[in-house]
């Protein structure tokens, strides 16, 4: 689907991600894919000079911002989630961490404290009205040659592919038994993504083939520095630097 056409569904019915929140982190503790995404945030961050600002964007659980505040115990983090469930559970996880502070805006109201030198922003752009005035958002919040951290699910959620992958793992680290109990635990999950699919057929969330967003980033401003196709070839990752 295009961003002209994502643009037109600015007020649609959204997810619950209060109802995804208790059971998020349990199926992604168990999904391989995920752990991945994770991993590889942490070596970017190894790899790059430590940030004195970092901003979360649809922060969720708090994975990401976890990691930020591990990795650079010296850069101040804020983690913005507008979802209260969501926000909860992060702020449970971080509470030792006193490098974090809170934001429950959404990204288009988020009265930022100061320009980034990194925002993170993994698979919460999908789901925000407007994408291309969203990725000037991001652009505005970092300074001039800040590094824009994006993962963004684009293609269709295909919830049998995706309950196939994630049982025949369960299977086999925790045998069947252990798999139907995580799958009863996680339940919740599969029903949200029922939702996000109804929501990208319906044009309500944002799908985008990997030209798609590298041409909507470089629209917003920014430089693509690393571009790959992951999470099972269903998300983008790009690296970007903001365009002085
Ligand atoms: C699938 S979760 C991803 C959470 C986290 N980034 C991760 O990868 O674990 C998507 C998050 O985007 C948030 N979100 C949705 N619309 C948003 C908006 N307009 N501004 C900021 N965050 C938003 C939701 O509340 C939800 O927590």
């Amino acid at each position: 689907m295009s961003l002209a056409l994502s643009k037109s569904a600015d007020t649609p019915a959204r997810t619950n991600w209060s109802a995804y929140a208790t059971a998020y982190d349990l199926l992604s503790e168990h999904n391989p894919a995920y752990q991945a995404l994770l991993s590889e945030f942490e070596g970017f961050l190894k790899t790059i000079e430590a940030p004195a600002l970092i901003y979360d964007i649809g922060g969720g659980t708090g994975n990401y911002t976890e990691i930020a505040a591990r990795i650079c115990p010296e850069s101040e983090i804020k983690l913005v989630e507008p979802d209260v469930g969501m926000l909860g559970v992060a702020k449970a996880k971080l509470s030792a961490r006193d490098n974090v502070e809170y934001d429950s805006s959404t990204l288009e109201d988020f009265d930022a404290p100061g320009t980034a030198d990194l925002i993170v922003c993994v698979h919460a752009l999908y789901a925000m009205p407007s994408q291309g005035k969203r990725l000037k958002d991001l652009r505005r919040l970092l300074r001039p040659g800040g590094l824009l951290y994006l993962v963004d699910l684009g293609r269709y959620m295909n919830v049998a592919d995706w309950r196939s992958y994630l049982f025949a793992h369960l299977k086999k680290e925790h045998g069947l038994l252990g798999a139907l109990r995580i799958f009863w635990q996680g339940r919740e999950i599969a029903k949200q993504n029922k939702s996000i699919l109804e929501a990208q057929k319906k044009g309500v969330y944002w799908t985008h083939t990997e030209a798609e967003i590298a041409s909507a980033v470089t629209e917003a401003g920014f430089d693509i520095i690393k571009q790959d196709s992951v999470y099972r070839d269903y998300s983008d990752l790009l690296v970007c630097r903001a365009v002085p």
